[in-house]
């Protein structure tokens, strides 16, 4: 189960500061958008709308008529107001809210995979979906932070889309790698705090743990004396 209020907490924490740091959710936005099989929808619900990364990117490219969206922090509504002046804003977990609509897009940019059940989330939404509706969203790969994950103990559940393949028809499915490249482990450590990825759960870092994740780090993953960091997006669109 997620820690929701964890969750809740540290997105909060970071919200000014998200968008100066949240370049891979970015990058994943334009993805997501670009491989969008419409550029027109009637009626659009997006989930974890945040700031609005995805949002001005849906804006600036896809035509639609009603926008509805959602997040589990009360800020986004600030955010969005300035984007979007119109859109109704359901505020919640998505694990938890009733939709009261039906759509025909349905989409969300790093944010699902904060569900404690994914799945089960993704069945409720395809209960709003209109006859052709879809839903796109991107989330993170089990590749996602490698380097860290065992450090940190980080054991995020990550999706399997076979088991979509199964019940839905998955149109399409795209899985890459990129890297992030930082001076020092610490800009790892900060990197995290600004964006608010660190929401998984509470890890105590002492001066002894933080020194010896420093060396590790630097001594694993430096290439041209920088230190990486994988990222795994991974973009899935159903119907
Ligand atoms: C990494 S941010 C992505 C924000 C935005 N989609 C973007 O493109 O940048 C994840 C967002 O999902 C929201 N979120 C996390 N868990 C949620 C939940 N259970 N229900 C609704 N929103 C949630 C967070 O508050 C945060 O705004």
């Amino acid at each position: 189960m997620r820690n929701k209020l964890l969750v809740k907490r540290r997105f909060s924490n970071s919200i000014k500061t998200y968008e100066d740091n949240a370049f891979i959710q970015k990058q994943m936005a334009a993805k997501l958008v670009d491989i969008l099989p419409d550029k027109n929808y009637k009626n659009i619900f997006e989930t974890g709308a945040g700031t609005g990364i995805l949002t001005k990117e849906l804006i600036k490219n896809i035509e639609f008529k009603e926008y509805t969206y959602n997040d589990i922090i009360p800020d986004a509504k600030r955010y969005i107001d300035k984007i979007i002046p119109d859109a109704e804003f359901i505020e919640g977990d998505i694990e938890e809210i009733s939709l009261n609509k039906n759509y025909d897009l349905i989409i969300s940019n790093a944010s699902l995979q904060w569900c404690s059940d994914i799945y089960k989330t993704i069945s409720n939404l395809t209960e709003h979906l209109t006859k052709d509706g879809i839903i796109a969203f991107s989330v993170f790969g089990c590749e996602n932070l490698k380097e860290i994950k065992e450090f940190f103990n980080i054991d995020n559940q990550y999706l399997d889309v076979d088991i979509l393949n199964k019940k839905y028809n998955v149109i399409k499915y795209l899985s890459e790698e990129t890297r992030v490249y930082f001076d020092k482990p610490i800009d790892i450590i900060k990197h995290f705090k600004l964006t608010g990825v660190n929401a998984v759960k509470e890890v105590k870092l002492t001066k002894s743990k933080l020194k010896e994740f420093e060396e590790k780090y630097t001594e694993k993953y430096t290439l041209c004396n920088k230190i990486y960091l994988t990222y795994n997006p991974v973009y899935i669109i159903l119907q």
